[in-house]
């Protein structure tokens, strides 16, 4: 069984309620399970973290160092600013799979920088939920 660490940052757990013109109306656990039960078909187990704050973020990288296969990760925020995610990405020698569920690029200014997508393997953005099957199936592309 290979193993992926499913990401997600600051604001994504108010999935559903938040914005929702703009991220849909899937909670974070909708789009958890599904990722797992897709995962699953795949032969990957899915052990998922949300947390508001960068250093957790940042130790549940370190922690898949040397266990996990993969990380599919939705940075929220964190994407426009965190080096420290970027370095801790950068130590991390399997897949990383970047995904948003908006189109960053067609949004503000600001949001047009990810510090996550250079240490990316790949980033997928702009497809909502289907961007977290997207990021399975490329993940087990990589490993076969
Ligand atoms: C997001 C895009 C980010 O710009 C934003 O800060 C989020 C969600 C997305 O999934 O579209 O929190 O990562």
């Amino acid at each position: 069984m290979s193993l992926i660490l499913l990401l997600h940052g600051p604001n994504l757990n108010l999935l559903g309620q938040r914005e929702p013109d703009v991220y849909g109306h899937d909670t974070l656990e909708d789009h958890v399970s599904r990722t797992r039960s897709l995962a699953g078909e795949f032969g990957c187990d899915v052990e998922d973290v949300q947390s508001n704050h960068e250093g957790e973020l940042i130790e549940a990288v370190h922690g898949a160092r040397g266990r996990c296969d993969a990380i599919i990760i939705n940075p929220g925020a964190f994407t426009h600013s965190s080096w420290a995610l970027h370095d801790a990405l950068a130590a991390y020698d399997g897949i990383v799979i970047e995904v948003h569920l908006s189109n960053p690029d067609a949004r503000e200014p600001w949001r047009r920088t990810s510090v996550v997508a250079p240490v990316a393997t790949g980033s997928i953005s702009g497809f909502g939920g289907i961007g977290y099957e997207l990021a399975v199936r490329a993940v087990a592309a990589r490993l076969k």
